[in-house]
């Protein structure tokens, strides 16, 4: 049954237009003569912060104790929606022991650029990636009789004037890059909620953005859930719901109430939106359980926590396999991250941890079981405090006195955060100084990284042995990290986002963040590996990229079209090392086909697999037609062209190992030609085409086409000219009422 068809209590009009703006905080309205029930909505995507009191969206108050998983940016390193899920269904468990009903998460939004504030709370620069694991996130709240959020809606993907900039972005880049993570999500999931962002799109408020909120997720989509507004997004209520808006957050907000009220007594809004709105609302209420729910399991979560953290580490460099730390070192570890761990993000998604491992607690832990000796020195202070000179020297000992120097190193929350950007990507640089004379001293180097947004490596990355990237792991990560130094468990993550050499060659430099209330999205479809791959532009690690303990081969793909738009492969990986492992195998498209610039490839389909040391197993990968479409904006409509597409299997979006070629039929398309049409768009239409010059020769006087054949480059040289002014000027005005006929055959015949 959806909100539209449930049955609804007798409510005044008041009491229906109140219904639309939220109560408190982080509660709807209830109105008990009708036995509507206030509904609890809280962040956030890692985890429950629910507010008992002391309301605010910034985590400037506490919340109560929750577990806190790994971010989004940790799992879109784990590649893993089964992980996503198992995560999900947990923090519905928590949500409802903690009495709250629809979680504001999963962020889906792109990584458009290294320096968003945000991009801790989100999986990729991908939207395969970032669709597949949001959808896993949300289907699991969902089925855990919680409701999710999907935020925030549509391409904010910049804290830089979040509430008012507008995105510029044309629609095939909305369609095939900003949107598709949501649509995934929408259509796999169905989440109760999907959150309307603070920024603009096009020139118009996300929130109040008929376009986005009824035209494509609704009557394209299906969405028939509520769309909840960003906690302060609404600026014009009456064009907020009139554009397809149904929650306002947070209330109360009478005046809106009353501005509303107003809008539908002076016909601007009709009774029958506020209804719709009203249904929408009050589906919400079935979230409501009957009683609360008992306490969740806080060891379980934990345990949960810390398996999520070790699949999402990814293991950049190990030159000389200096990883897994060898048994009876004497190890110095360096960095106040290992003592006082980094492991989430600021802002509205910050939570209050049930526990928090310390890697430096672990390490001492493991290094007893590994006959290894820890000496620590933190090398630097995380609020630039103490004399540098002093904390290198202490740590230059340490390191000066050991076989290896395991050196944590990372971004604090006051270099990262919602609510603003960073200006660049570099480590800062006390730490980088520390590092470096560390890395002089020791032995051997190993680098262990905390941050949200990605990292430069220049300056140091050739010097250290070994990099492991954690990004942010989460309560759990300090055990996590432990475990995989020390080999207990294998490093399985891969590059959810691009590691440039310069933030100068990533694809919107030239246009981020944005001037006088707009930012361009200039690079187009270009964005990530896409943009990278495209180019031919060097990185120092590119999305995909990850290393094991073991090794993998991946061998014997075959690849058959099962239809003008699908296909099928197959192909076997193995495992040909040492150690158990987990492998993802990432399937790109590459195609020239249609008339849009294509990305050079495309990640179009992905799994993660465990195996044993010489064990192997066969995938098999079915390809809808969305892994070959690209978005046309004349036609409204996703087109799979004619023509060749290659299947390629990569280590990484810049490593194929595997590839090939197979051609598709494609979709049967009219292309309208027109007098206006280049003769080039004649030349190229595969009907028209090859009849062009025949038809003409045909109706014309003879040798009236000799200087075609004379002159082959001469089809060149017009080829971007309009048609019937390039043949009039060079053959004869004779040609129209051929160029007529030949464009009506090209209206009434797809090809
Ligand atoms: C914040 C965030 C959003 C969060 C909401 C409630 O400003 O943009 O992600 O869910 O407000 O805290």
């Amino acid at each position: 049954m959806t909100t539209e068809q449930q049955p609804k209590p007798t409510l005044t009009l008041d009491q229906k237009v109140s219904l639309l703006f939220g109560a408190a905080f982080w509660a709807t309205r209830a109105v008990e003569s009708a036995g509507i029930p206030h509904v609890v909505l809280s962040d956030g995507p890692h985890g429950v912060r629910y507010q008992a009191n002391g309301f605010d969206h910034l985590a400037i108050e506490d919340s109560l104790p929750s577990t806190c998983f790994p971010p989004a940016v940790a799992i879109g390193s784990s590649w893993n929606p089964a992980l996503a899920a198992r995560i999900g269904a947990a923090i519905a468990r928590e949500a409802q022991a903690l009495g709250v009903h629809v979680v504001l998460g999963p962020g889906v939004n792109i990584k458009r650029s290294a320096l968003c504030g945000r991009n801790f709370e989100y999986y990729s620069e991908d939207p395969l990636l970032s669709g597949v694991l949001g959808a896993a996130h949300a289907r699991a709240v969902q089925e855990g009789g919680v409701g999710a959020c999907v935020k925030h809606f549509a391409a904010n993907n910049q804290e830089t004037e979040r509430m008012r900039i507008s995105a510029e972005v044309d629609e095939r880049t909305l369609r095939e890059i900003y949107l598709p993570a949501f649509e995934r999500v929408v259509k796999e999931a169905r989440p109760a909620t999907v959150m309307s962002a603070y920024n603009q799109v096009n020139g118009v408020p996300a929130s109040a953005n008929r376009w986005l909120l009824t035209e494509v997720l609704r009557d394209e989509w299906g969405f028939e859930g509520a769309v909840v507004s960003d906690w302060g997004a609404v600026n014009n209520a009456v064009a907020s719901i009139g554009a397809g808006l149904d929650l306002s957050m947070p209330g109360p907000s009478e005046a809106n109430v009353q501005r509303v009220l107003a809008a539908v007594r002076a016909g601007e809004l009709s009774e029958e939106q506020i209804d719709r709105a009203v249904a929408r609302v009050l589906g919400l209420a079935a979230l409501v359980p009957a009683a609360k729910a008992p306490a969740f399991d806080l060891d379980a979560h934990h345990a949960l926590a810390r398996d999520a953290a070790a699949e999402c580490a990814v293991l950049l460099k190990n030159s000389g396999a200096v990883l897994p730390l060898a048994r009876g070192q004497r190890i110095a570890v360096i960095g106040e991250f290992a003592r006082t761990p980094r492991y989430q993000g600021g802002g509205s998604s910050h939570l209050n941890p049930t526990r928090v491992d310390v890697a430096l607690d672990a390490l001492q832990h493991q290094a007893a079981q590994h006959d290894c000796r820890i000496d620590f020195a933190p090398g630097f202070t995380l609020d630039g405090s103490g004399d540098p000179a002093v904390l290198r020297d202490a740590a230059v000992a340490a390191a000066k006195g050991a076989e290896l120097a395991l050196v944590f190193l990372g971004l604090g929350e006051q270099d990262e955060s919602e609510g603003f950007d960073r200006t660049h990507i570099d480590l800062p640089a006390a730490q980088v100084e520390a590092l470096l004379a560390v890395a002089a001293a020791a032995p051997r180097t190993v680098v262990v990284l905390a941050n949200g947004g990605v990292l430069s490596l220049e300056g140091w990355h050739d010097q250290v042995d070994a990099i492991v990237e954690g990004f942010l792991l989460g309560q759990g990560g300090g055990s996590a990290i432990a475990e995989l130094l020390f080999g207990l468990r294998t490093p399985s993550g891969r590059l959810a986002e691009t590691i440039p050499l310069r933030l100068e060659d990533s694809p919107s430099f030239l246009n981020f963040p944005g001037e006088k209330g707009k930012v361009r999205y200039g690079e187009g479809v270009m964005v990530g590996y896409r943009w990278y791959e495209t180019l031919g532009r060097a990185v120092r690690y590119p999305f995909g990229h990850g290393l094991s303990y073991t090794s993998f081969a991946q061998e014997a793909l075959q690849v058959e079209a099962t239809g003008r738009d699908t296909a099928r492969l197959t192909l076997e990986v193995s495992n040909t090392g040492r150690f158990d492992g987990q492998h993802v195998v990432q399937v790109y498209v590459a195609t020239s086909a249609g008339p849009v610039r294509r990305p050079l490839r495309e990640l179009r389909a992905f799994d993660k697999i465990a195996l044993r040391p010489g064990e192997s197993r066969v995938l098999t990968f079915e390809l809808d037609r969305r892994a070959f479409a690209y978005y046309d904006v004349d036609a409204h409509d996703w087109i799979v062209a004619r023509g060749d597409y290659t299947i390629q299997i990569g280590e990484n979006a810049s490593s194929i190992v595997l590839e090939s070629r197979i051609a598709l039929e494609g979709d049967l398309i009219v292309i309208p030609l027109s007098m206006d049409s280049s003769v080039g768009d004649w030349m190229n239409h595969p009907v028209i085409g090859p009849a062009l010059l025949q038809e003409l020769g045909a109706d014309l006087p003879p040798g009236a086409l000799d200087k075609f054949h004379a002159q082959p480059g001469l089809l060149k040289m017009i080829e971007s000219m309009p048609v019937l002014k390039a043949l009039s000027f060079l053959i004869s005005p004779a040609v129209e009422p051929t160029l007529q006929r030949l464009i009506k055959i090209s209206l009434d015949t797809p090809c």
